[in-house]
């Protein structure tokens, strides 16, 4: 039975993690067909936007604990756990976490490896891994780190604290927060927003954006010139330019 659902909506998917009873915890099983479920709509050039949410109740509870209360360290690192996490990191095709409930440990890590996210008032974020005896292991003390800063990130991951929507929102690591019953259209209509813009600009500046994580003020600088000409080179960039003075709707091609 699968885990995941998959819904397409003209040119954005809709991904949704499927483990109700479990409150969408991140099981082996599950991490595997998210992991295929994004690449296949990754190959496919119309979908240009991505949604990944949960339920109301729950984004995820993070790690499936029973599943790891049975592993050893050998079979994580055979599972190739980091891999699927870099897969996810590594899509071209924007991603939004639509976030409702609780959103945990890695949980709370897979909403950080989206693009953008959006909440509804009654998310909760949190790392509560050392009240387990174990650590975030998927960028959980680095993305959070830079997303909310040191102090957060320590009060966080070492005391177990939650953060509201509202208070992640202050803190830089939302987008967006909406009404409870509004979490999963607003994420919707973030992701059509992105889909109608140049493809290929998209791409790039996602990319330059992620730069500014992982690299020097000045190396960021050089990359967003180089992605700029590419941009500028683009069909779509040509389309984009000669649209707006023949005020018209552009027709991007992703070329
Ligand atoms: N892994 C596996 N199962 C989980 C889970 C997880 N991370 N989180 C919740 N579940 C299961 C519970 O075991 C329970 O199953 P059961 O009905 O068979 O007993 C079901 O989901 C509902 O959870 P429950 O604890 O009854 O709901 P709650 O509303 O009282 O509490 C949470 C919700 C999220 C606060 C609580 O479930 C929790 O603390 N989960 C673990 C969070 C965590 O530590 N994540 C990091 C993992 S490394």
């Amino acid at each position: 039975m699968s885990v995941v659902k998959v819904e397409r909506d003209g040119s954005i998917a809709v991904v949704l993690l499927d483990r109700p009873d479990q409150l969408n915890a991140l099981s082996d099983e599950l991490m595997d067909e998210l992991v295929s479920t994004l690449k296949e709509l990754e190959r496919d050039q119309a979908v240009r936007a991505i949604v990944l949410g949960g339920s109301e109740r729950a984004f995820a509870a993070g790690a499936d604990i029973g599943e790891l209360a049975q592993s050893s360290a050998i079979d994580l690192y055979y599972q190739r756990r980091i891999e699927r996490w870099d897969a996810i990191r590594g899509l071209w095709t924007p991603l939004v976490a639509a976030v409702s409930g609780y959103c945990l440990g890695g949980g709370c890590e897979l909403a950080m490896s989206c693009d953008l996210i959006v909440a509804s008032e009654s998310a909760e974020f949190g790392q509560p891994e050392t009240g387990l005896g174990i650590i975030p292991g998927a960028g959980g003390t680095q993305r959070l780190t830079r997303a909310v800063g040191k102090a957060l990130a320590m009060d966080m991951i070492l005391s177990g604290r939650r953060l509201t929507a509202r208070e992640a929102l202050a803190a830089g690591l939302v987008a967006r927060v909406v009404a409870k019953e509004a979490w999963l259209d607003e994420a919707k209509r973030v992701a059509r927003a992105i889909s109608e813009k140049g493809p290929v600009a998209t791409r790039l500046a996602k990319e330059s954006v992620d730069r500014a994580f992982d690299s020097t003020l000045s190396t960021g600088l050089e990359a967003e010139r180089r992605a700029l000409y590419l941009a500028f080179a683009s069909e779509d960039a040509e389309e984009g330019l000669t649209a707006f003075t023949e005020k018209r709707k552009p027709e991007f091609k992703g070329r």
